[in-house]
């Protein structure tokens, strides 16, 4: 059996946890999207781990493996690996596997990622900085420099030539220089540490899949900032949907797999962007504080607002979410009433789905539902049986609006903190 964990809103959903959680019953995890502007957090009593790159099945010592799909800072990736050692996780080429094809990250990405947000002027995206966008452009265009090149120092050699002599252009203008010898020998050095990890990954995938051993698929973001499906620009560039995951990671088999979406119970969004449900005042606030909302990645303050049926719908839809893990339930524990948009008004008209055009994202009137709050602690509950009635009945509500079962409640950021409503981790 396969399993995928998607975000269905704009990311910082929780999948961090339920990947862990999920994790106790599967041989391997896999990364097939996205990068390091991941930022996914486990707490285990108290201990907290942040992951970036690495899968988040590294902490219970799980096979791990970072598909082709992602793109793949080198020296950030070393540095999460140094750190995670610290904190005592056992890291090694058994346990880690890095697609030989990956497309890297290198420093002149970041450079022009920053680039491309001063030129948007009061228009940025928000982007992490981290060069995700800019490596993904070099991806398509045919010029990305691959884990594999790095071990031949004279295709290298070229690689970079070819790599920087296209970007120099613009670079003049913006007054930067590359020095390409130095580039070549960082690459050179920062591969001496990662090459026992490069694999032929796809093979890899595939055998143990065939060995009829449980593999867990995590994806980064969430489905609102899909390059495709998202509220484009204001996106990440890669498709952060299901589909991804065979194209991310070589995975050849369409059957038994089961795909959770990962739904926080109120919505936040980090960066720009449209955001039907944002809350500009005292509600919005105490969202962001109880929630402790602040970018793992850039520490930012999360935009937060209420929950977003409509949009959640659309990407249960897109990805075929078979399952939804509801998560930070006992967030709103003192909320008096809560809000949930079940459609949009553009211009007198009623939609049920997020139209593409900026200039209709731009002018919605989100149409709500109102629930009675519960006022009481659901913090660290773990059995169905124990939550308010109130709480019950707005989570059941959710449901029904969205049509999919939601059978999995966190209701606080540690691992144990979790409602299996169908007692999935038996059944696995
Ligand atoms: P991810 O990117 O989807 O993995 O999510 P992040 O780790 O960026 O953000 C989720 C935050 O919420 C983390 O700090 C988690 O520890 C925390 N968290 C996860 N589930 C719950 C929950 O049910 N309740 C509370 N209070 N916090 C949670
Ligand atoms: P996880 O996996 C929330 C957002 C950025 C910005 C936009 C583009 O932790 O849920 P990028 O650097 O990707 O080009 O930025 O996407 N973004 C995220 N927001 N969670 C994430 O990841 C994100 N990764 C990127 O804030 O708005
Ligand atoms: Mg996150």
């Amino acid at each position: 059996m396969f399993y995928t964990i998607i975000g269905t809103q704009w990311g910082d959903e929780g999948k961090g946890k339920i990947v862990d959680w999920l994790a106790s019953k599967v041989n391997t995890v896999v990364r097939f999207q996205g990068g390091n502007n991941a930022g996914h957090t486990i707490k285990i009593k108290n201990k907290t781990y942040k992951l970036n790159l690495l899968p988040s099945g590294i902490i219970r010592g799980k096979k791990c493996i970072i598909g082709n799909g992602v793109v793949l800072d080198p020296w950030a990736l070393n540095d999460e690996i140094i750190k995670l050692r610290k904190q005592g996780i056992y890291i090694n080429s058994k346990n880690l596997m890095i697609a030989e094809n990956v497309c890297l990250i290198l420093p002149i990405h970041k450079l022009i990622d920053s680039m491309n947000e001063e030129v948007r002027g009061s228009e940025p995206i928000g982007t992490t900085k981290k060069g995700i966008g800019p490596s993904y452009e070099d991806k398509v265009g045919r010029r990305s420099i691959r884990l594999c090149d790095i071990k031949n120092r004279k295709i290298l050699s070229k690689k970079i030539l070819n790599l920087i002599d296209f970007h120099n252009y613009r670079f003049k203008n913006f007054k930067k220089r590359v020095d390409k010898k130095k580039l070549l020998n960082d690459l050179t050095s920062v591969y001496r540490k990662l090459n026992k990890y490069s694999q032929p990954t796809w093979r890899i995938i595939n055998q143990i899949a065939k060995e009829r051993k449980k593999i867990l698929f995590e994806g980064a973001q969430g489905a609102l900032l899909d390059i495709d499906f998202g509220t484009y620009p204001y996106v990440t560039s890669s498709n952060t949907n299901s589909g991804q995951i065979f194209a991310g990671t070589g995975f050849g088999s369409r059957k038994n797999h089961q795909i959770f979406g990962i739904t926080k119970a109120y919505t936040t969004r980090v960066g720009s962007g449209p955001f039907p449900t944002e809350l500009k005042d005292k509600v919005g606030d105490y969202l962001g504080e109880k929630g402790k909302e602040f970018g793992t990645v850039t520490n930012r303050k999360r935009r937060c607002g209420w929950f977003d049926a409509c949009l959640v719908k659309q990407s249960v839809n897109i990805n075929g979410v078979d399952d939804i893990v509801l998560t930070k339930i006992d967030v709103l524990d003192e909320l008096e009433n809560i809000k949930v948009c079940v459609g949009y008004k553009i211009n007198k008209k009623r939609y049920d789905y997020l139209p593409f055009s900026e200039e209709s994202q731009k002018s919605i009137i989100p149409i709500y539902k109102i629930f009675k709050g519960w006022q009481e602690s659901t913090y660290g509950i773990k059995e169905w049986s124990k939550l308010p009635s109130n709480a019950k009945k707005y989570i059941k509500s959710i449901e029904k609006i969205i049509g999919v079962n939601i059978s999995i409640i966190s209701t606080g950021p540690d691992r144990n903190h979790t409602i299996d409503k169908k007692k999935y981790l038996k059944s696995i």
